[in-house]
């Protein structure tokens, strides 16, 4: 894998030539080709498909350029941006596995609804997406002697001029992508509350950003019940992490909230989890989504003010950890009794929610969760499911999953839903005593916590819930490797750049 992937200045001559070719491409519509008769020849063979399967590499020596990489984009009409993005993938891993380290990329006679910088998107996306593994914690048998060790790569790309300035803008937007994956994928022996709250000092620093944290103390002042609770058992204390981006002039503007579950390792808490919980140190990606859209957002310079909250904590069994039974009160003066300990996300995202929309009135909320095994059910594992009380805001992120690849599906919330919540002993219950809608269960708790009408009706402040539990991680390896996949980072940043 490449340590960085840039572009090119345009007058460089790069190694190799890679050519995303629809279907019945002919070589004179290939300015490009190094090799223009090498070329020609592959063309002709009738095996030569060009569907979006078909990828084949031509080797020449004495042409500017050492290796044509020809990828097919299938029939003209069905290419799309995601197309391209996969096409931009398979090339990425075919010139590191040639260990090249420059390259020029050139898509010809794409359809007409894809304009150039949106080109220049999808292979800045698709290249940076693909170019991510997470090697820190290989040790003596998969890392070779420090002398035997190759030198980091790094990837220099030429684009024709149309597409450059989209392909800039994605490298910078993925940059936010690798953090939240890169931490994500950090185990829950290192990355617990502490150690992500002082990444985010760090990141902070780095991308210009105002960082507040609060800690277990102030929380405790400040009555956040549901983090409290939730992280009663952990091996370091819960935390609250705000980041800001303000640009100048926009500092008293009513931000966009962006809200993450970070439960750094669910164990389920006394309600335990019948199979130990593998895969739940990803039961933080909401809250990494969030940390990487802010750099993302701040890389952009996105000119609108934006906030970021996440909540921080370990849901773990211990002499203080929370019980079934207990009664808690969020920062809101909400109470809930609680039904079962591994409904936790949502009592984080309580007090995330309520502080934030109580101290930045903002203009639009969106929280993002690994909340519900009920929504991967529901949609599975490519799309991701959204509850929303704002129709307008809905579809402005509709549009803006279908232009970066990350697809939503809204699922219903109503009062009835919101009463299926309410508890005898409580105002609350975290989890109804009916196994249905589980979903949309987590999402009508939420609503009690968005803005200060919240408890006594559906918020009127506009706000998308969205449910990752299905699109945090992949197991299916085209665009991106197994592991988790930044789903909301790019979401949330063409949400912010849009809005
Ligand atoms: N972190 C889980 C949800 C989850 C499940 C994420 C599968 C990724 C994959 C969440 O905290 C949880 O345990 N939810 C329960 C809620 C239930 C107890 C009301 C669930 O979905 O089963
Ligand atoms: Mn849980
Ligand atoms: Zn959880």
């Amino acid at each position: 894998m490449y340590r960085s992937i840039k572009a090119a200045s345009a007058s460089a001559k790069p190694q190799a030539a890679v050519l995303l070719l629809p279907a019945g491409t002919k070589a004179a519509d290939v300015a490009h080709c190094p090799d223009a008769p090498a070329l020609e020849e592959l063309l002709k063979q009738p095996d030569c498909e060009l569907s979006p399967e078909w990828t084949r590499t031509l080797y020449h020596s004495d042409a500017p350029a050492k290796r044509t990489i020809v990828v097919g984009l299938g029939e003209t009409g069905k290419i799309d941006a995601t197309t391209l993005r996969l096409a931009a993938a398979k090339a990425l891993r075919e010139l590191d596995a040639g260990k090249l380290t420059s390259a020029s990329v050139h898509a010809v006679g794409l359809p007409e609804s894809l304009d150039g910088p949106t080109i220049g998107r999808a292979i800045a996306d698709g290249m940076s997406l693909a170019n991510f593994t997470f090697d820190a914690y290989h040790g003596k048998t998969k890392r070779p002697d420090k002398s035997k060790r190759e030198k980091p790569r790094d990837l220099a790309v030429g684009l024709d001029s149309a597409h450059r300035t989209g392909f800039k803008q994605g490298l910078k937007v993925s940059e936010g992508v690798t953090t939240a994956r890169t931490l994500a994928c950090t185990p829950p022996n290192v990355a617990n509350p502490k150690y992500i709250a002082n990444y985010c000092k760090n990141l902070a620093k780095k991308s210009k950003l105002k960082c507040t944290v609060i800690d277990a103390r102030r929380a405790k002042e400040l009555h956040m019940g549901g983090l409290l609770a939730v992280g009663a058992g952990g091996s370091t204390p819960p935390c609250m992490v705000i980041l800001e981006h303000a640009p100048s002039g926009k500092t008293k503007d009513k931000p966009l909230l962006l809200v993450g579950k970070g439960v750094t390792f669910d164990t389920g808490g006394y309600s335990l989890k019948a199979d130990g919980g593998k895969g739940m140190k990803y039961d933080k990606c909401g809250a990494m989504n969030v940390i990487g859209a802010m750099q993302a957002i701040s890389n952009l310079k996105v000119k609108r003010r934006v906030v970021g909250i996440i909540g921080l904590a370990e849901n773990m069994i211990d002499t203080d950890a929370y019980r079934v039974d207990d009664i808690i009160t969020f920062c809101n003066g909400v109470t809930c009794e609680i039904t079962n300990t591994d409904a936790e996300g949502r009592l984080v995202l309580a007090d995330c929610l309520a502080y934030g929309t109580k101290t930045y009135k903002p203009a639009a909320v969106l929280d993002f969760a690994t909340l519900t095994g009920g929504v991967v059910v529901a949609l599975g594992k490519k799309i991701a499911g959204v509850w929303s009380t704002d129709d307008a805001l809905l579809n402005k992120l509709k549009t803006a999953g279908q232009t970066v690849g990350e697809p939503i599906w809204q699922l219903p919330l109503d009062d009835d839903y919101r009463k299926m919540m309410q508890a005898k002993h409580a105002d609350l219950h975290n989890s109804a005593p009916v196994r249905e809608a589980h979903g949309t269960q987590g999402a009508a708790f939420l609503s009690y916590f968005v803005g200060t009408d919240a408890p006594k009706q559906i918020p009127t402040t506009p706000w998308v819930h969205v449910d990752i539990a299905g699109t945090a991680n992949t197991e299916d390896c085209t665009l991106m490797e197994k592991g988790p996949t930044g789903f909301g980072v790019r979401l949330a940043t063409e949400l912010a750049a849009t809005l």
